[in-house]
């Protein structure tokens, strides 16, 4: 067979079908199963929205509240992985350790979509736990509630409806996106036929870098310290005249708007207001002016969101792997996806290297 030489990064390559997720970039917007994922921010709760990632149609009333109910009850870490937590380097970040700790953490399931669902409904314990557990302090008891409730609790201490439902809907947005790095890991992991628990330690490892999932923690390190939108414009063109990125901003597919971050852009709006941050709001609107006005690059999802998580009284060490938690779903589905119709993901490589070399 002839080889197909694809462009480099699979940039614009379509590598399976998939039913799961699609995003346009010339309209800008995002389908989750047929649905737009912003009205199902709008609408939806966490766990009918997770429902419909998985399982493809929304769940009926005792469908959701069965998955509710099992995502509830496999919240907790087993003791021994918490000891095993408790043993963890001071220093490690908590994507780290959620990495290593999902590689091992024990399941009581055996069928495929439960073991992979069981582990996701670990993943805000294992953040959180395994954080206060490594600086020494005990986790947090678990609470009654929604997901983003209790995930709310775990991450600040606060039980806060209110801004539970902000998070929600972040994570709702943040929970799918077709091909992208991580899930494209997933998928080449999950086609060796290696068991679900691999496959998302691989997503994992791949979702830390700062060109994917790692972006958000790093864009308050420059946000905060401005104050006025002239600093927001000086600091845009010094990065670019460095000719250094700037995070929060580009992406593979959204050429000209990634819908995601427009919906949290009104959501900082809001909550800005309520907060009386203003100013924060004002800065971040202008960066995004300026970086559209200079390079023609459009504010992705993780821009505002970081915003909104710092609003929302979050510690920064928990963006990437809130981001994680969520997507664990969608990581889900893909795995599903993929065993279900599988080929052994195995590409080719154009050697360039010398050959006829000869031992002395
Ligand atoms: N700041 C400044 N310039 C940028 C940025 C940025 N954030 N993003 C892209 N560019 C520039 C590149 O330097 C390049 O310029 P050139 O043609 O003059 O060399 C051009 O735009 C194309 O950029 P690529 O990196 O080649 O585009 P690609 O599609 O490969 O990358 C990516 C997309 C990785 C997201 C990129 O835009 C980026 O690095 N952004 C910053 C990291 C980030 O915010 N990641 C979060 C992604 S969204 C998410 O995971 C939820």
């Amino acid at each position: 067979m002839e080889p197909i030489v694809v462009p480099k990064g699979l940039d614009g390559v379509i590598v399976d079908d998939s039913a799961i997720c699609t995003a346009d970039s010339d309209n800008g917007t995002l389908i989750y199963r047929g649905y737009s994922a912003v009205e199902l921010a709008e609408k939806a709760s966490f766990e009918q929205t997770a429902y419909l990632i998985v399982y493809g149609k929304l769940p009926g009333r005792n469908e959701l509240a069965e998955f509710s109910q099992f995502l509830k009850k496999n919240e907790e870490p087993d003791s021994n992985t918490k000891k095993i937590m408790a043993l963890i380097n001071k220093d490690t970040a908590v994507i780290d350790l959620m990495r290593s700790v999902v590689s091992l953490v024990p399941t009581n399931e055996t069928k495929q979509d439960r073991v992979l669902l069981e582990i996701a409904a670990k993943m805000p314990h294992i953040a959180a736990d395994g954080y206060r557990l490594i600086n020494g302090a005990a986790p947090l008891p678990s609470i009654s509630g929604t997901y983003a409730e209790r995930f709310y609790y775990q991450l600040t201490g606060k039980n806060d409806a209110e801004a539970a439902k902000y998070l929600e809907k972040l994570l709702i947005l943040y929970m799918e996106h077709e091909m992208n790095a991580s899930t494209f890991a997933l998928r080449v992991t999950a086609s060796t036929l290696a068991d679900p628990r691999a496959a998302l330690t691989t997503a994992l490892a791949t979702i830390k870098g700062p060109l994917h999932g790692g972006a958000n923690d790093q864009i308050l390190n420059y946000i905060v310290k401005m104050d006025t939108k002239d600093e927001a414009v000086k600091f845009v063109d010094d990065r670019l005249a460095r000719k250094e990125k700037i995070m929060g901003f580009g992406h593979r597919i959204y050429k000209k708007v990634d819908p995601r971050a427009q919906f949290m852009k009104k959501e900082l709006d809001a909550l800005s207001r309520l907060k009386h941050t203003e100013k924060l709001y004002d800065i971040a609107a202008a960066i995004e002016e300026t970086v559209w006005d200079r390079k023609k690059l459009p504010a992705n999802l993780d821009f505002y969101a970081a915003l909104i998580m710092h609003l929302l009284g979050i510690d920064h060490v928990f963006y990437t792997p809130i981001f994680a938690s969520s997507r664990s779903f969608g990581w889900a589905a893909h795995y599903l996806e993929q065993v279900g119709n599988n080929k052994l993901i195995r590409p080719d490589s154009r050697y360039i290297g010398p050959t006829g070399l000869k031992l002395r």
